[in-house]
């Protein structure tokens, strides 16, 4: 029997290019899983009604450990439209089967990690003074609240009376009193010490563990003063428990204007469950983008790790693919890293490393170029062929000293695809 067993779902569109890659590089370092296919995603939506079958949830709900692919997620009137005829009108509602599976496991925890591979051409450079440019290395990790806030999902059109007197009890709901019926949405931001509390200590655990010298509390508490005020409360609590770590406090705002700025500064940043989703995607914009952009979702018992995209439809059908799979393999090195296989994640990390470095195979998005057809003849690598060079350097790690053994054995995991 394997030692772990991991369920995977790759999902909509490129998941099912990206996730089988991994599965490869993960084999490729020896890692000692069964993997256990579940369903999630668009189709489940439009044949069953729900797009996290509950067999999917009880196969995590056994498993505890998931990786996790992308969704397609549309708009109310474009997915009702798409449900399957015999299922309209019985009041199957879409919901996103990411956002669910953190609620329903409360995997309140999201760790995105974003830091630079020296040598990739997408990272952020800036202009000096004095003329010519620098590379600062960007190392940030963002810590998002990931169960609670404004995507708790509490919010209605149209809200129902006793909501409407509750918030008539509230002074600054006077101007909006007049506003009747569909003409009134409301979304609320909900935010509990606890969790506030949680997060800020998993930031905290997180820059002693690593060596951090600072944590960031990136909110706005100067205007949501109940909630932000909150986190930033909890935060100065956490604070004190480790002196060493300096607490920072931003403005998500000024935060996302000042960031190209100085990102060497930052190490690690904790936020609430939009600001963290809006903070990492603007850090992940240094280090690479979406091809380089994973996380994981953690809770008490059940962790999901996934890369930050989505299914990009306008890829998911090009033969060969040409997404890159490398936030992929970072999201299942994030999973070793949660077990504590930490030499296969090191190695997986090295071996994107020097791929990245070398520089020889780019995939489109690594070249600048835009990522129709055309591009693999314009030199991009397909995501095939990038999982391959990173296998290769795998193979150059462990067998430096033995290159023909190095060679069948990256003949046996390329072929056991
Ligand atoms: P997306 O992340 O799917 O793609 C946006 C663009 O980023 C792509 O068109 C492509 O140019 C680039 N891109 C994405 N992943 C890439 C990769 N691995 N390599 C190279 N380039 C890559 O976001 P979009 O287009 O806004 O959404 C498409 C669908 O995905 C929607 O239905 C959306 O709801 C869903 N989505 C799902 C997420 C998830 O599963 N966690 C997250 C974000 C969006
Ligand atoms: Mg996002």
């Amino acid at each position: 029997m394997a030692k772990y067993a991991v369920v995977t779902m790759p999902g909509d569109g490129i998941g099912n290019q990206v996730l089988p890659e991994a599965l490869r590089v993960l084999k490729a370092v020896e890692f000692d899983a069964e993997y256990v296919h579940a369903d999630i995603g668009w189709e489940c939506w439009c044949k069953e009604g729900n797009a996290l079958p509950s067999r999917t949830v009880e196969l995590l709900a056994r498993h505890k450990l998931g990786l996790f692919g992308a969704i397609t997620s549309k708009p109310k009137k474009e997915a009702e439209a798409e449900l399957r005829p015999e299922l309209r009108g019985k009041g199957y509602s879409y919901f996103s089967p990411i956002v669910t599976m953190r609620q329903k496991f409360s995997l309140d925890t999201c760790i995105r990690p974003c830091i630079s591979f020296p040598g990739n051409p997408l990272n952020f450079i800036r202009k000096r003074t004095a003329g010519g440019f620098e590379e600062p290395l960007v190392n940030v990790v963002v810590f998002r609240q990931n169960t609670e806030g404004l995507y708790a999902g509490v919010e209605w059109t149209n809200p129902p009376e006793p909501v409407r007197a509750a918030l008539a009890t509230h002074a600054k709901f006077k101007p909006f009193t007049a506003t009747t019926g569909a003409d009134l949405a409301i979304s609320v931001r909900i935010i509990t010490r606890r969790a506030a509390r949680k997060i800020c200590q998993a930031a905290f655990e997180w820059a002693k563990k690593y060596g951090y010298r600072s944590v960031t509390i990136c909110e706005k508490p100067n205007v949501l003063r109940e909630t932000s005020g909150m986190m930033e409360d909890e935060a100065k609590a956490v604070a004190r428990e480790y002196p060493g770590i300096a607490l920072w406090s931003t403005n998500i705002d000024a935060q996302t204007m000042w960031l190209t700025k100085n990102p060497e500064d930052y190490g690690v940043v904790v936020a609430s469950n939009l600001f963290g989703d809006v903070i990492s995607d603007a850090f992940a914009g240094l280090i690479g983008g979406l091809g380089f952009a994973a996380s994981g979702n953690i809770g008490d018992e059940v962790a999901v790790f996934e890369p930050t995209h989505g299914s990009a439809p306008k890829y998911a059908e090009l033969d060969p693919p040409i997404v890159n799979p490398i936030a992929m393999f970072l999201s299942a090195v994030m999973l070793l890293e949660h077990l504590g296989e930490i030499d296969k994640a090191r190695r997986i990390r090295e071996a994107i490393a020097a791929v990245v470095k070398e520089g020889r195979v780019r995939t489109y998005d690594m070249m600048r170029i835009s990522g129709g057809a055309k591009a693999i003849s314009l030199g991009a690598a397909s995501t095939v062929e990038m999982t391959d060079a990173v296998l290769e350097k795998l193979v150059q790690q462990a067998y430096s000293h033995d290159t023909a053994k190095g060679r069948r054995e990256l003949a046996e995991v390329g072929s056991s695809r």
